[in-house]
């Protein structure tokens, strides 16, 4: 009943990581020339759900944008806007809004974890953020939507606001979208902490590659990344637990388009001293070239907000027929 259809998206909250670019958008541009239509958005109405400097955000908005032109992001191929451009985005958020349950909110461990102990200080946007990433993917009726690990609550929860919608009115109007969520490098993790994931809006720069950083700077934040003294081991096995050391497998084995068993089998019992100024040298060879595309793109802003305003057009095309008949079925 529902045509394959991929959507995705990234906030502009910061400069793109190696974790948005292994996580999401690295496979977003194969998704292309699969059997999907693909929609991306760069998600500026989530990124406001914490404080954003106004021109701050305007200008990430377009690096983000740009990010994803320069990996490979076709806006022949996909469809490639920013969210606050097509409005039937929040119009649909409300209505899901009046769907989900504060109860189902109150399990979402990424509110948990962004609201720390200030839960009571966050913004309500902050707490109802499932609700508009709902609204996101349904509104053009995504059957797949290729995230990293960080999001597959979200995308289990957009399930259950679509189950409940179609129960409450009768009708199976919005499809159960399944997460897409493979690749060795699904959770990248922090390279000072391997127990938090890397993020863009960490504390320190030394805990994530950015995805224009220079050779030296990449060079640098691998040697110090934190690992435990032990070689690699024989097999994958020997990476249980440990974190950092699988962490950095995973990226080589993501970035060279292997398994985290192939990594191993070549790196077997070689020490960081050679290991780590391998991958380094696989980083730069991978990102330097999108981040020479980046800075050229970052130098036309007209032409980003040009094609960013020709994708919103498209993406109101499919979005409006859906809104209108979901008004209908509410009986807006
Ligand atoms: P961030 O957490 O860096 O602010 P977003 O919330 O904008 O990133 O997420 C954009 C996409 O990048 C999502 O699909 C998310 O799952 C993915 N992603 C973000 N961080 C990581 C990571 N450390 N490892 C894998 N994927 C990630
Ligand atoms: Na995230």
């Amino acid at each position: 009943k529902f045509a394959p259809r991929v959507f995705s998206g990234i906030k502009p909250s910061g400069g793109l990581t190696l974790g948005n670019y292994l996580g999401a958008i690295k496979r977003w541009v194969e998704m292309q020339g699969e059997s999907y239509e693909t929609i991306y958005c760069v998600v500026d109405l989530h990124a406001i759900t914490v404080w954003q400097d106004p021109k701050e955000l305007a200008r990430a908005t377009r690096e983000v944008a740009a990010g994803m032109l320069a990996s490979g992001i076709d806006p022949e191929k996909s469809v490639l806007f920013n969210q606050s451009q097509v409005a039937q985005h929040a119009e649909l958020a409300w209505i899901f809004n009046c769907v989900a349950r504060v109860g189902w909110m109150d399990r979402m461990t990424q509110f948990k974890e962004k609201a720390g102990k200030n839960a009571e200080k966050s913004s309500l946007g902050l707490y109802a953020y499932p609700s508009l990433m709902a609204a996101d993917i349904l509104l053009y009726h995504a059957t797949h939507v290729p995230v990293g690990e960080d999001q597959k609550q979200h995308v289990e929860l957009t399930r259950d606001i679509a189950t409940k919608f179609n129960h409450d009115f009768g009708e199976e109007f919005f499809p159960l979208t399944e997460p897409v969520i493979e690749g060795p490098a699904m959770r990248v993790m922090n390279l000072r902490d391997g127990s938090k994931k890397m993020s863009k809006s960490g504390e320190s720069d030394m805990e994530r590659i950015n995805m224009t950083d220079d050779a030296d700077t990449i060079a640098k934040k691998f040697k110090k990344a934190r690992t435990d003294p032990e070689p690699l081991p024989e097999t994958l096995d020997g990476l249980k637990d440990r974190a950092e050391a699988r962490n950095l497998v995973d990226i080589y084995a993501s970035l060279s388009n292997q398994s985290s068993e192939a990594v191993i089998a070549e790196y077997a019992g070689a020490g960081w001293g050679k290991f780590k100024p391998a991958l380094a040298d696989l980083a730069v060879e991978k990102l330097s070239p999108i981040a020479t595309d980046m800075k050229r793109l970052m130098d036309d802003p007209a032409e980003i907000d040009r094609l960013l305003g020709r994708g919103a057009e498209r993406a109101r095309e499919i979005a409006s027929p859906i809104l209108d008949r979901t008004h209908e079925i509410v009986g807006l």
